[in-house]
């Protein structure tokens, strides 16, 4: 059995409106809830322990109250991805006294479409893994550029992958990592894979899929308008 990690610390900056966008609804429901849904009905997930910015964690304590009868908790989120993180690994073993060896599946709240099979594949690479990402091919030839005005580098397509989530690996492992970097480095860090791979771990890779797409622009909103109604048919 694993637990889910849903990081929902973020604003939203880039989406813009009222409220942050993992509570915007989709044709009713907020984003948030589908996600959290899709790792609550996966027979290998025990629990799923959701990160969120204090200002919003009243809020979604009432949100969560209304769809779901247990198995989900709130923690409070932090300065950026990785602390966000860190706190709801303080929760899980505080408070679901979870070991070291446990599963974390850590996933974006602003990606509803993750689907079954993308949690089954990232619980079973833990056999042989520290850390897996879900990842798609580039479609697009990617460039390098340091400014922004002009190519640096032409990387082989073929070799470019962009990275979704969920990222998965075990709660002690994670912790080591971070203590690995000295404490100056880390705020630079936000992303575990890079932490793992700082540290020379094998970051592995599952397939993901052109859907599993991350909520971050308001053109993102009309995309899942449409994924929805296939998806959550
Ligand atoms: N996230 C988090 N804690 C933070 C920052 C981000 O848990 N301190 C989460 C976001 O809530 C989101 C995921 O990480 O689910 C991916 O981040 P991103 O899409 O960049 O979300 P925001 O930080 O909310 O967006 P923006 O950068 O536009 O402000």
């Amino acid at each position: 059995m694993a637990i889910a990690a849903i990081v929902a610390g973020g604003k939203g900056t880039r989406m813009g409106g009222d409220i942050p966008k993992q509570f915007m609804e989709l044709r009713g429901k907020p984003v948030i809830i589908y996600t959290i849904e899709q790792f609550l009905k996966h027979d290998e997930i025990e629990n799923v322990i959701v990160g969120i910015n204090p200002q919003w964690h009243e809020y979604t304590e009432e949100l969560v109250g209304k769809f779901f009868s247990g198995g989900v908790h709130i923690t409070d989120g932090g300065a950026d991805r990785n602390d966000t993180i860190v706190n709801i690994i303080t929760y899980a073993k505080e408070k679901l006294s979870a070991s070291e060896d446990e599963i974390l599946l850590t996933h974006d709240a602003v990606r509803p479409f993750v689907t079954e099979k993308m949690i089954s594949d990232s619980i079973a690479a833990m056999e042989d893994c520290d850390i897996c990402t879900t990842a798609i091919t580039a479609t697009d030839t990617m460039l390098i550029s340091s400014d922004g005005i002009t190519a640096d580098e032409f990387p082989l397509r073929s070799t470019m992958f962009r990275v979704q989530t969920p990222q998965t690996f075990r709660i002690g492992g994670f912790i080591e990592m971070l203590h690995r970097v000295p404490a100056e480095q880390r705020s630079g860090i936000t992303d575990a894979c890079r932490l793992y791979h700082i540290n020379g771990k094998a970051v592995k890779l599952i397939e993901g899929a052109e859907t599993n797409i991350k909520l971050t622009y308001p053109s993102d909103f009309t995309t899942a308008e449409t994924l929805v109604k296939d998806f959550f048919a």
